[in-house]
């Protein structure tokens, strides 16, 4: 009688602290909109494939180590290449992570994205998510049927990162090849390998070695809760196209875009540190008034600050063409007058 007595109490205590432990683990929502890491080929070494073929529970459960390390769930927004994403899309996804991160029982949210345009979501959710609860985008180069495919590495470390203490506050991270990116700066630079994303004019925030983080920088810009842009009720964001600079460019393609597409305001990839052609240059005077052009470069890296001999076209501050078109849409949600627009540019 007495060993019953102490054996249930030692299962009890076993089951409790079982269910201590459970409950200790972070709730992670793991948010699937397609990708590679969601890729599917005939066969483990074809080296085409479809993205977005694979549901977020088959992707989940292909990594039983999540168990381990977070009470997940997982949400299918989207299952397509990220290149076909619309902002649509980036709403639904914005306004259910606000959603989410508003509950006491969310820790953190992973969001598993196609890779081409993963730099861009991240840089939108950067400055609309309204909570310092980690935000983690991940990816894969390699489909989820691939011999050695990164994507499960990839999502363990991205889970382990979202539901971490030590990442809250850090803004939007891209998470790929034991590397955490900030959302700012970081950009895709090769076609297939799998250290393709670099963090430019900073490099990355930290490593993740098997679901442990380090860290070695924070980004010096405001991001999530600290912006003003609040998306809850915006259906459609204002209209801003890029034009990527080169010998001989049709200055003319700015009337079109300003008179047919009826831009709201543009993003010039310029050359170097976002140089203009003078024709460009002089068109684009004819127009300045009207709505604001950003000069951001084509090189891929670097600064592209504001100078005197082009007072009426801001620099992009270093941010890519694709991540200033954000930005600009962004701001012009909150004010038209180009100088306040540029301002943006300093803060973000
Ligand atoms: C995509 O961006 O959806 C395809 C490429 C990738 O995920 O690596």
């Amino acid at each position: 009688m007495k060993m019953t007595k102490l054996a249930s109490a030692i299962v009890g205590l076993a089951l409790l602290s079982g269910n201590v432990l459970a409950d200790d683990l972070p709730n992670v929502s793991i948010l699937a909109t397609g990708g590679t890491i969601a890729g599917s080929a005939s066969s483990a070494t074809n080296a085409e494939y479809t993205a977005g073929k694979v549901m977020i529970d088959t992707l989940v459960n292909a990594v039983p180590q999540l168990k381990d390390i977070a009470d997940v769930k997982g949400e299918q927004i989207a299952s397509t290449a990220s290149g076909n994403l619309t902002e649509q899309d980036w709403f639904k996804l914005a306004n259910r992570i606000n959603e989410l991160l508003a509950q006491d029982d969310t820790d953190g949210i992973v969001i598993t994205h196609g890779t081409d345009t993963i730099e861009e979501t991240a840089y939108f959710l950067n400055l609309v998510v309204k909570s310092d609860k980690p935000v983690v985008l991940v990816g894969a180069m390699r489909p989820s049927t691939a011999i050695s495919a990164d994507g499960p590495l990839n999502l363990y470390n991205a889970v382990s990162l979202a539901g971490s203490e030590s990442a809250k506050g850090k803004g939007v991270m891209v998470v790929l090849n034991d590397t955490i990116h900030g959302a700012r700066g970081v950009t895709k630079t090769n076609t297939a390998s799998v250290n393709t994303f670099e963090s430019k004019n900073g490099g990355p925030l930290g490593y993740m070695s098997y679901g442990k983080p380090s860290w070695v920088r924070q980004s010096p810009y405001k991001h999530t809760y600290q912006t003003e842009f609040d998306i809850s009720d915006i259906k459609a964001l204002p209209t801003v196209d890029i034009m990527y600079l080169y010998i001989e460019t049709p200055a003319e393609a700015v009337d079109y875009y300003v008179k047919e597409r009826k831009v709201d305001g543009m993003v010039f990839a310029g050359s170097g540190n976002g140089s203009l052609t003078t024709p460009l240059q002089a068109t684009m005077e004819q127009y300045s008034k009207q709505l604001p052009f950003i000069r951001a470069s084509r090189t891929g890296s670097g600064n592209t600050p504001d100078v005197s001999y082009y007072p009426e076209f801001p620099g992009s501050q270093g941010l890519s063409a694709q991540q200033a078109r954000i930005l600009l849409k962004l701001a012009l949600t909150e004010t038209q007058d180009p100088k306040e627009v540029a301002e943006f540019f300093h803060k973000y």
